[in-house]
């Protein structure tokens, strides 16, 4: 008989990522096996995002697409999973006739339930946030991955003006410090080299009923055997503490890379944003972070034409930039999204506008991070190994400061997830390109 396969497309963050290494988990529990071609997959599931654009558009086109395959096999399962998957409930059925579940994002643990009652005759909408269910960690699938992700923190309860993130994860829970060093040390068993920390608002985690906070959290993870290289996503920059900062001082295994969305420069912008900050405090933060580790390589989220951003608003942010030489940025134009507040502000910004400012950030940046990446030039680097470029024989990997890196693989390839010597020979403004140091030591090795 032929084997049952599914198939995971997954978009958006690393949330997501994460969710769908486990809806992956329990169909494998289940027997099935992964595919990378929808047209095989007996079961197809969508993990969408909603951060930014008309994201239910696309996902009803998508949608669309897959519905051809009941066509030609009437017992394929299509379900929408994730963030529109929350917004959108019981709506993606009415508009999908051929949708056969909906399965929201602190719902992920009933994936082979919902598919049972699907079986039964029903068509299932799990969705909102009253019940989230057990998080099984030994149902996770890990295959093929190149760093172990483990969340910290489900949900956002920050109102900043512009995002729907809070709508679609529901409101904040922390894990407790307990399951999460236990997952830190079965990743470790599994092998994992990396360790990555996930939360909308990662360095808000607290220990339920507890007075620890992220900074204790982070110096026990960071003392686990085995963990050598540790990093975390997102930060939020408002509650950053100093004894989070001095973390990196201590830990040489933290990573010196840290992601911390600033999304203007301008105080004006930032007071309509929400977000409880102002350009003053984040650079004050900046500067302690640069103290306690000075290679420290930082990354930023950025928002333009944002609804009352003018021409001086737009420069203080290519200003904030240009000062503080973001080692690389994810710049957007503003998207209005359903049920936020950012929407009815006055003075909208048109989108050529928006569109200019956007690659007007882009400009700045492209020379700095040329930069930046040449001082590397000459150097050598541990690459942890993410899989391979899109040239033959190429593989690509990340710095510790989470530089992407190429390199001809040589005879003997390294596997995904494990750590190689580099030495860097050229730099370009997003990558860098390197030749492996220990491919003929290896080779002989073996
Ligand atoms: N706490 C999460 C936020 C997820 S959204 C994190 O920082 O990763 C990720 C980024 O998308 C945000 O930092 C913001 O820059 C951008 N973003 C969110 N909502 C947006 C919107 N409505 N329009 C444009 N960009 C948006
Ligand atoms: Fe969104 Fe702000 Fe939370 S960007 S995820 S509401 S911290």
């Amino acid at each position: 008989m032929r084997p049952r396969r599914f198939f995971v497309e997954t978009w958006g963050c690393q949330m997501n990522e994460l969710d769908s290494q486990r809806m992956a988990g329990q169909l494998m529990e289940q027997g099935l096996l992964p595919t990378r071609e929808a047209s095989e997959a007996d079961v197809i599931l969508l993990n969408s995002c909603s951060v930014r654009d008309k994201a239910e558009h696309k996902v009803y086109s998508r949608l669309g697409q897959y519905r051809q395959f009941k066509r030609e096999r009437d017992d394929v399962l299509i379900g929408l999973c994730g963030c529109v998957a929350e917004q959108e409930g019981r709506r993606a059925l009415d508009r999908v006739p051929d949708l056969d579940f909906v399965l929201g994002t602190a719902r992920v643990g009933e994936l082979t339930e919902v598919i049972a009652r699907r079986r039964a005759g029903e068509r299932p909408v799990a969705t909102g946030f009253t019940d989230r269910g057990h998080y099984a960690i030994d149902a996770i699938s890990r295959h093929g991955e190149y760093k172990g992700m483990v969340t910290l923190i489900e949900g956002c309860d920050k109102k900043c003006t512009f995002c729907i993130v809070p709508r679609t994860r529901g409101p904040e829970i922390s894990r407790p410090l307990r399951e999460v060093l236990h997952e830190v040390r079965h990743l470790v068993d599994y092998g994992f080299r990396e360790i990555e920390l996930l939360g909308q608002t990662v360095n808000h985690w607290r220990e339920p009923g507890g007075k620890e906070d992220f900074a204790d959290l982070l110096d026990a993870v960071a003392r686990i055997d085995g963990v050598e290289r540790l990093r975390f996503v997102t930060s939020y920059p408002r509650d950053f503490t100093p004894r989070m900062v001095d973390q990196f001082a201590v830990h040489d295994n933290l990573c010196p890379y840290l992601h911390l969305p600033v999304q203007s420069g301008s105080n004006r912008i930032l007071r309509l944003m929400g977000r409880g900050y102002t350009v003053e405090t984040y650079r004050e933060l900046v500067a302690s972070l640069r103290e306690a580790r000075p290679e420290l390589a930082l990354s930023t989220d950025l928002i333009v034409g944002f609804p009352g951003e003018t021409e001086e608003d737009f420069q203080a942010t290519k200003k904030m930039a240009a000062d503080l030489r973001f080692s690389s940025f994810y710049a957007f134009k503003y998207s209005p999204r359903p049920g936020t507040a950012a929407p009815h502000l006055p003075d909208p910004v048109d989108d050529v506008t928006a569109s200019r400012r956007l690659q007007e950030l882009f400009a700045l940046q492209e020379p700095i991070q040329q930069e930046l990446n040449e001082r590397l030039v000459g150097t050598e680097q541990d690459v942890l190994v993410t899989g391979w470029g899109k040239e033959p024989g190429v593989q690509s990997g990340r710095t510790v400061c989470h530089r992407v890196v190429h390199f001809a693989s040589g005879e003997h390839p390294v596997t995904t997830g494990e750590i190689t010597r580099v030495a860097i020979d050229r730099a370009l403004p997003h990558s860098l390109l390197g030749s492996r140091l220990d491919a003929h030591r290896q080779a002989c090795a073996q």
